[in-house]
């Protein structure tokens, strides 16, 4: 987790515009089914507020590391990581 910031992936995710539209898409593809639709959370927890406790490298590496078992490891190409990353960021509010 340190060093998330200067891993290869991470730096190649975060020099990419996301698209938070096609990101709303493998969200409800990948996610939403332990997330919810709108990121309540169900069997996951809650991802509202989500950039008020964890920055991007964290984001994306909980998304690829599986170090957190029931959650997947999830391998997405760094341009669906990037619109992903978008999409989340719109589950502003803190709950
Ligand atoms: C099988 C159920 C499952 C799926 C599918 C899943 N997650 Fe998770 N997710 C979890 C669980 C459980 C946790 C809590 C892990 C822990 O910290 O113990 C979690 C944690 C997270 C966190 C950290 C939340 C925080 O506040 O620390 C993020 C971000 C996240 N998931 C994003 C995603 C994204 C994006 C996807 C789709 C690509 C996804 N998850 C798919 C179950 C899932």
């Amino acid at each position: 987790m340190r060093s998330a910031g200067r891993d290869p992936y991470v730096i190649a995710t975060r020099s990419l515009s996301g698209d938070a539209e096609h990101g709303g898409l493998l969200f409800r593809i990948n996610c939403a089914g332990c997330h919810g639709i709108a990121g309540q959370g169900l069997v996951g927890p809650s991802l509202k507020g989500l950039e008020s406790r964890l920055n991007d490298p964290q984001i994306i590496q909980q998304v690829v590391s599986g170090q957190t078992p029931p959650m997947p490891r999830f391998e997405i190409e760094p341009q669906d990581m990037a619109d992903l990353l978008a999409h989340l960021k719109s589950f502003t509010a803190p709950e």
